[in-house]
């Protein structure tokens, strides 16, 4: 049995987390920062870093007691590396350097996005390789073909916008409150698609474009200051995800995979999983998300990212660095 601790830092939540085997949470906890963020429209990276520092350790103690746990007990610390803020990323890092030092146990260092996924395959044992994954985060659009847990090929990801951005960026020209998609998908239950915006064009099939979709959208709101803002959330909430599983499912077809993994923040938006029922549907598709409350940054996907690199005996020395832009 391994018993891996994960800590992750990497935007604006300080998470620490306790997984068995990669398949059971024993316990987790998270400080999230984004009342603080709010107050200025996005995430301040100093102020994000000074917030983990002051948290991390905490969190750590409340989770060990939490599990009645020894921290002696546990195998091994994974951390998030990378991607992320450099400042955030590090405090993490130390803290898990640190940890794995004085615990004598080894030290993992996992890449967020892998994090993401695990998030699916921490709760659901019912995916088949190879399947296609949708990675929509606040910083990263890709469809990653995945033909084993260690082997991936990105398929396309966005030119300009991640699909999170894109969502933050409309939310704040409708003067809506940081982090704009719960927002967008909040007051959207609220509108009506009603408003036709363009769906544009990308030169790779399975590459993604939305700056262009937000720019509508800007001019859009400046011919028409008396639209209602929930009409306009939800145009823009039903344009994103169709283009989103639109592509997802045409790559699934391709590859003739059934199985379609959907991580990342985005995950969470209810437009995105309304509209893969209905591709399931037409498709003979099975759709894997992960439980609503694991879409967006917690460190018990990163205890389960980090599992199974201690079983193929993948360690990270303790000159281990963030890399801020880590690809997948
Ligand atoms: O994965 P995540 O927590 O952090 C990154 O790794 O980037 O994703 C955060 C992004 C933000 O852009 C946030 O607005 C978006 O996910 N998000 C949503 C929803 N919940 C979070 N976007 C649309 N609808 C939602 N319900
Ligand atoms: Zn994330």
């Amino acid at each position: 049995m391994a018993l891996i601790l994960g800590i992750e830092s990497s935007c604006d939540e300080t998470s620490v987390a306790i997984v068995e085997n990669g398949e059971r949470v024993i316990s987790e906890k998270t400080a999230s920062q984004i009342n603080i963020h709010a107050l200025y429209g996005g995430v301040v990276p100093e102020i994000a870093s000074r917030y983990h520092l002051e948290k991390i350790s905490i969190l750590t103690k409340m989770v060990f007691e939490e599990a009645k746990m020894d921290p002696k007990k546990i195998s091994a610390v994974a951390v998030t590396y990378g991607p992320g803020l450099v400042g955030p990323l590090l405090v993490g890092i130390s803290y898990a350097k640190a940890l794995s030092f004085a615990l004598k146990v080894p030290l993992i260092g996992v890449n967020h996005m892998i994090g993401h996924l695990n998030a699916v395959f921490l709760f659901d044992k019912n995916i088949d390789f190879p399947c296609v994954v949708l990675m929509i985060s606040g910083a990263h659009t890709e469809i990653v073909y995945m033909k084993s847990m260690n082997d991936f090929e990105i398929l396309g990801k966005s030119i300009d916008d991640a699909a999170g951005e894109a969502f933050d960026k409309v939310a704040r020209m409708l003067n809506l409150p940081y982090p704009g998609g719960p927002q967008i998908d909040g007051i959207s239950k609220n509108g009506n698609f009603i408003y036709k915006f363009t769906k544009p064009k990308t030169a790779g099939k399975y590459d993604f474009s939305f700056s262009g979709l937000k720019t509508h959208i800007r001019y859009f709101l400046k011919d028409n200051p008396e639209v209602k803002a929930e009409d306009v959330a939800a145009s823009f909430q039903e344009t994103l995800s169709s283009i989103l599983i639109e592509k997802v499912v045409e790559a699934a077809k391709e590859y003739g995979v059934k199985d379609i993994i959907v991580a990342g923040g985005v995950a969470a938006n209810s437009a995105v999983r309304r509209k893969t029922e209905e591709a399931a549907r037409q498709n003979e598709l099975s759709f894997h998300f992960p439980p609503l409350k694991y879409c967006t940054d917690n460190a018990s996907m990163i205890a389960a990212a980090g599992w199974h690199d201690y079983k193929s005996g993948k360690f990270a020395d303790l000159d281990l660095n963030a890399v801020p832009d880590l690809e997948v």
